[in-house]
């Protein structure tokens, strides 16, 4: 099927100048690498670039997941899909049958970004947001994890003090398919005085706290072994319960150190002093907020990856920001949560270590070379915009020789 870009299956188009340069990077070096590797492992990774600067970045994570690949002997098919607005001009439902189905039968999901304003009015069944939420539902990908990482180069980039800043590296492990966000009983009614009343319950059973608790302890052990979970335990009721089951999973964690605050304190605590956190856990609708917000200590939403992931099957993985409709066109975005999103499918997706770090290296060596986009643009820097700064991830890929034992040389 051919997508919003004009892509066919397997075939993601990129401008020109960005295939050139692509072109130029192989002929450098990865083909006489990529010969001595013939491919051993093969992914299909449905590709769902969505709305608006989806349709920017996505392309930019498609060529990073390409050749990071070929140069682990990894090799990938990209098969484009319609969702969101895109889905709903072609088809008119957000989320076509056909883009769930091969999803689902994918081992991976990398997704831009869905919404745009001609549909701001539409009801809720044919918004583009739905399909969002349709997706998640429909992989059962019930843990969003959301790492907020100061990269050194960009600490001038911080809304926060430098000093505060620096050093922070966290990841917020927040639940995605239960809460408020999926609540029953739901809907609009009319209260006893004729008031129009819209309400939505959030319920928080145990064994689903328990499902994403074992996620974060597990992410935890493998961090530096601090867990901080994030409620409103004073007044929520599923909090109440979120509470009670964090605190009996700890006894099966004794390496973790274990704390708990209030949704309003941990907000507060996130801008005035990060570096204390390392995984946060928390619920749908707390870790929507604290991930935004969170998003202001490195200084942009551009570089915030993310992966939804479920017990088996294909996760998705989409940078957290939106459609950007007032940048969109424009080719002035930050392509690095989309790449960064990349590295998360290899490492969570596809558990292609290597591959990950390999993307991820690249991110640090393009701000080490000193680009940088409008949104991390600070003095003494280059101002590049999307595609350049796509062109020269590329470049950095290609000038990395080798990964062993997890570092990079
Ligand atoms: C996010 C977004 C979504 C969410 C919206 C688009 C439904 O804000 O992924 O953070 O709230 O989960
Ligand atoms: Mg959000």
């Amino acid at each position: 099927m051919a997508g919003a870009l004009g892509i066919h299956v397997s075939s993601i188009q990129l401008p020109v100048a960005f295939i050139s340069a692509t072109k130029q990077t192989l002929r450098r070096g990865t083909a006489i690498r990529c010969a001595a590797n013939t491919p051993k492992k093969r992914y299909t990774i449905a590709v769902l670039p969505g709305d608006g600067v989806g349709n920017e970045v996505i392309p930019i994570a498609v060529e990073a997941l390409r050749l990071a690949g070929s140069l682990e002997g990894i090799d990938l098919r990209f098969e484009e899909l319609p969702i969101g607005g895109a889905a709903l001009d072609l088809v008119g439902v957000p989320l076509p049958e056909e883009t769930l189905r091969k999803a689902k039968e994918s081992d991976a999901v990398l997704l831009g970004a869905v919404g745009w304003p001609k549909w701001d009015n539409n009801p809720k069944h044919l918004k583009p947001i739905t399909a969002l939420l349709q997706l998640r539902a429909g992989l059962e990908v019930f843990s969003n994890l959301r790492p907020i990482t100061v990269f050194p180069q960009l600490v001038d980039s911080t809304y926060l003090r430098k000093d505060t800043a620096e050093g922070v590296d966290l990841m917020i492990i927040r639940e995605l398919t239960g809460g408020i966000y999926n609540a029953h009983p739901r809907g609009f009614t009319t209260n006893e005085q004729g008031d129009e009343v819209g309400f939505c319950t959030e319920s928080y059973s145990a064994s689903e706290v328990d499902h994403i608790a074992r996620v974060a302890f597990d992410i935890a052990k493998q961090r530096r072994s601090k867990l901080c979970s994030v409620d409103k335990a004073t007044v929520l009721e599923g909090s109440m319960v979120w509470r009670k089951r964090v605190t009996a999973m700890a006894l099966e964690y004794p390496e973790v150190e274990v704390s708990h605050l209030l949704i309003d304190t941990a907000a507060m605590d996130l801008v005035r002093h990060p570096r204390q956190f390392d995984t946060i856990l928390t619920g749908v609708m707390f870790g929507d907020i604290l991930s935004d917000l969170a998003a202001m200590i490195p200084g942009s939403v551009g570089l915030l990856p993310s992966a939804a992931l479920g017990d088996s099957g294909p996760g998705i993985f989409e940078p957290v920001h939106g459609s950007a409709p007032k940048h969109y066109g424009k080719d002035t975005v930050n392509p690095l949560a989309a790449v960064l999103s990349a590295a998360m499918l290899f490492r969570y997706g596809l558990k292609e270590e290597n591959a990950a770090k390999r993307i991820e290296k690249a991110v640090s060596d393009v701000l080490d070379r000193g680009f940088r986009t409008r949104d991390i643009h600070t003095p003494g820097t280059t101002l590049v915009g999307c595609k350049r700064m796509g062109e020269e991830i590329l470049r950095s890929l290609d000038a990395i020789v080798s990964v062993s034992n997890g570092s990079l040389v």
